[in-house]
Formats: structure tokens, C-alpha cells, sequence
């Protein structure tokens, strides 16, 4: 009888088996409840945004990992929970590829969550990244978050809620190492061309990430498990992009990881240690790889 096992299904909206190892860090015996976790976060997130602001205003994650939750949500069980008709969904980065591409990050969200509930298409704010000006487009996203979001205390766009990956080189959004992006201080959105992709990408820059309300990484994998160690113990020089995200005046920074992405983590937060980050950093020890 082991943890997991402990914590059978009890029903209705079932609450996901989860262990914070390190302060605002979950992991999960499996990606689904991973998935299931970020469903629930992102509704309760809602009704506060809303009971709060009146609208939610979210931006969604490109990649693989976020999919089982957008079909999550899109099911039965959470779909009725959501309103829908106060809810304006934006993307943390896509692609150079037109909307109807595999690779389109908003290709996927409408396969998998926009099709299949009641938000009405003017809530729909994706970015243009296959536009032959890609930097005009950038321009135009940028006066689409004017619109729809408030602007904190700095002047950049306040998200109620920023969902983020991340690669196995510490990359999250379009915002990978050692690439001029990462120190961008005044931009909210840019067009990196990534040198190691070959491709242009369009992207939410770390300002407008830091000034979230909420920033929830969803990380899922072993071939994670490295980046997410050095992500966490902060000792990466230079830091990797993922690690960076800082939200400000008490924005929230989660992260909801499964076992494999987890495999390097040793759970335990240093009573001595000050700081939350001492804390993750003092505990982040070099477990040893479990022979395959
Ligand atoms: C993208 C993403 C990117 C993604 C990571 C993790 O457009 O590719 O926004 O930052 O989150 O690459 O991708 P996976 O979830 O597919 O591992």
C-alpha cells in the first residue's frame, strides 16, 4: 500500500491525489491528475476572477502537456461549472503557423476546449503568428491585451491567470535559453526567431508573465526532471527562462508536476532555511537516477 493507492477515488468533481513537496510544488502520481488538478485550479480561479473583476481573463498554454486538461474541461463534469460567457482566453506564445496547422497551439486549444464549449468567439483573443509582418502582429496583440486587461502598478497587462509549460531545456513560452527574449523589459509581447527551432515564434514576455495574478506551470515527464531540479533550486547560471518567471506583489506561482518530472526532487523544506526559495533551494539535493 504505497501513497497513491491510499487515496482511492471518492466521487463527484473526484479531488485529485497530489503531495506538496516544496511550497507551491504538487506532484502527482500520473499526467492525468496533473490535468485534473489544473481543471479544478482554473475554475476556482474563474470565480474568483469573476465575483472579483467580473471577467476571467486567461492565457493558455501551447504544447502537449496542457491537453488533457482543455478536454477535461471541455467534459461533462467541469464544463457546467464554468461561465463561459465571461471568460476571454488569450495565449502565453504560438507558433509561425496558420491557425488550422498541427503545430498551431490555438489549433489545438479550439480542437480540444473551444469547440466543445459556449464561449462566444469575440472572448477568443488568439495570436496572429502566421502573419507575413509577425512584428506588426505583435504590435496588434499588444493592443488587444490594452483592451481587455487592467495594467498593474508598472503599466503591464495584468492576467488573472497565465498557464505555462516547460521544455526539457528549461525553455517555458516561447522563451528559450540564452536568447535575447529573456531579458526584453518593456515589450509585452515578442517575436524571438529561435535559433535551435528554426523557427519564428510570437510570445508573452516575463514583465507581463511576472505580472500575473497566477502563474501555474504544468510539467509532466522524465525528460523534465532535470530542468525542473534546476529550475527549482535556483542554481542554474545563467538561470533558465522557466526559473525567471517571478510574479510580483504576491502573484501566485504554482507548480502541478507528476512523478516523472518530479524523480530528482527530495521532499523536504528546511525549517532553518528563510526564504520560500532557500527553502526549495536548501532541499534541492542530487537524488540518485533510479536505474531504469
Ligand atoms: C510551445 C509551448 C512551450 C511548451 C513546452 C512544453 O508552444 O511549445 O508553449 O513552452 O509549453 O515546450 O511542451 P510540452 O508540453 O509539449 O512538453
Amino acid at each position: 500500500m504505497n501513497f497513491w493507492s491510499e487515496m482511492a477515488d471518492t466521487g463527484e468533481n473526484r479531488k485529485a491525489v497530489s503531495r506538496e513537496i516544496l511550497p507551491g510544488v504538487s506532484v502527482y502520481p500520473t499526467p492525468a491528475e496533473v490535468a485534473r488538478a489544473a481543471a479544478r485550479l482554473f475554475v476556482d480561479y474563474a470565480w474568483q476572477s469573476i465575483s472579483r473583476y467580473g471577467v476571467f481573463c486567461v492565457a493558455l498554454s501551447g504544447g502537449n502537456t496542457p491537453r488533457l486538461m482543455y478536454k477535461l474541461l471541455a467534459s461533462d463534469e467541469f464544463r457546467g461549472q464554468m461561465d463561459w460567457a465571461k471568460v476571454h482566453v488569450f495565449w502565453s506564445d504560438e507558433r509561425a503557423v496558420p491557425p488550422d496547422h498541427p503545430d498551431s497551439n490555438y489549433g489545438m486549444a479550439r480542437r480540444e476546449l473551444l469547440l466543445r464549449v459556449p464561449i462566444p468567439q469575440a472572448n477568443v483573443h488568439r495570436m496572429e503568428a502566421e502573419k507575413p509582418n509577425i512584428g506588426r502582429a505583435a504590435h496588434e496583440y499588444e493592443e488587444v491585451l490594452r483592451k481587455y486587461l487592467e495594467l498593474d502598478d508598472r503599466g503591464f497587462p495584468r492576467f488573472h491567470l497565465i498557464l505555462l509549460g516547460m521544455g526539457a531545456d528549461g525553455h517555458t513560452a516561447s522563451l528559450f535559453p540564452s536568447t535575447r527574449v529573456t531579458r526584453q523589459t518593456s515589450r509585452w509581447v515578442s517575436t524571438p526567431m529561435v535559433a535551435k527551432l528554426n523557427a519564428r515564434r510570437m510570445t508573452l514576455t516575463l514583465p507581463v508573465l511576472d505580472a500575473a495574478l497566477r502563474v501555474v506551470f504544468l510539467v509532466a515527464g522524465a525528460e523534465k526532471a532535470d530542468a525542473l531540479r534546476a529550475v527549482l533550486s535556483g542554481k542554474t547560471d545563467p538561470p533558465y527562462p522557466a526559473q525567471l518567471v517571478q510574479p510580483r506583489d504576491n502573484g501566485v506561482k504554482l507548480f502541478l508536476v507528476d512523478k516523472e518530472a518530479a524523480s530528482l526532487l527530495e521532499s523536504a523544506t528546511s525549517p532553518t532555511a528563510s526564504s520560500p526559495h532557500e527553502k526549495i533551494a536548501g532541499t534541492i539535493r542530487a537524488k540518485p537516477r533510479r536505474n531504469k
